[in-house]
């Protein structure tokens, strides 16, 4: 790991660990998934009975996923810092509390295999691959791993697994952090990132990490 992303990290953990809160209880996270808030749909919807959510559409996988994160994203829906008119209005009457027993019952589940990607050229994986575990130094682009772990697995609560993720949403994603729409990353380190990398190489490595199998061997 290169001393700049360790910096990073070591700032961002100290900082992360301070913002710990409170856990939610996956049981009554389960009930609230199938009610939904009142006014929006219910969580199964789109992302799926099994919370492994749909390529096709964009929607994130959430199993498996760690239950602070989870929160941490709905926190930031709800104060506006991450947008999306889609997710937003289907959480908009949860309170806090709410919010942290979804999350619990979403990383209770077990996280899907993979998310297989169909049509993608080895060429495309490959480009995808090195950006994942080398980066591109030319491009002051760190890799992927470096932050999301071992595997792109995920480390903490801090740095979300991207492996088995879906690349429709990946991609989404880093679209969002070029074009403003998604600010809640701490210290900017994903809009950095973001900002550097061209629409082939988000292809490629959105392909790449849906291709990992979201648990270890
Ligand atoms: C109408 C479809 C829809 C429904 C219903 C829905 N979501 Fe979502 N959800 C989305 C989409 C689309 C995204 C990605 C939005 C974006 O780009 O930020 C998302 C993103 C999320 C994320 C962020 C995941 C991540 O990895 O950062 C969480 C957490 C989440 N949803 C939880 C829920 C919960 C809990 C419910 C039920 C209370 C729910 N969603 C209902 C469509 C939906
Ligand atoms: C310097 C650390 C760092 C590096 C390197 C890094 N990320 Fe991230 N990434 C983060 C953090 C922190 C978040 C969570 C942001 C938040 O809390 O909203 C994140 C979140 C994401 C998400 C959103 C996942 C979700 O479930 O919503 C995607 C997609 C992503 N990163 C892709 C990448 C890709 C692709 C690379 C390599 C090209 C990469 N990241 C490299 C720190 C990093």
């Amino acid at each position: 790991m290169r001393p700049l992303t360790k910096l990073a990290l070591a700032g961002l953990l100290a900082m992360a660990s301070s913002a710990l809160a409170a856990g939610g209880d996956p049981q009554r996270g389960a009930q609230l998934a199938m009610q939904g808030d009142g006014s929006g749909a219910p969580c199964l919807a789109c992302h799926g009975a099994d919370g492994a959510g749909n390529d096709a559409a964009g929607f994130p996988r959430l199993a498996g996923l760690d239950a602070d994160y989870l929160a941490k994203q709905m926190l930031d829906y709800n104060a506006g810092k991450r947008v999306s008119p889609i997710m937003q209005p289907n959480i908009d009457n949860f309170d806090e509390q709410q919010l942290r027993d979804l999350a619990a019952y979403y990383a209770s589940l077990p996280a899907p295999a993979s998310a297989a990607p169909a049509n993608v050229s080895d060429a495309q994986l490959a480009l995808g691959r090195k950006l994942a575990t080398e980066g591109d130094w030319d491009t002051y682009i760190p890799p992927c791993s470096s932050c999301h772990g071992p595997g792109n697995r995920g480390v903490g609560h801090s740095f979300p697994a991207l492996a088995g993720q879906h690349p429709s949403y990946i991609r989404a994603q880093l679209q969002a952090w070029q074009n403003n729409q998604r600010n809640n990353d701490p210290n900017q380190l994903m809009t950095a990132i973001a900002e550097r990398l061209t629409a082939q190489q988000i292809d490629a490595v959105a392909a790449y990490l849906g291709s990992l199998s979201a648990t270890a061997e």
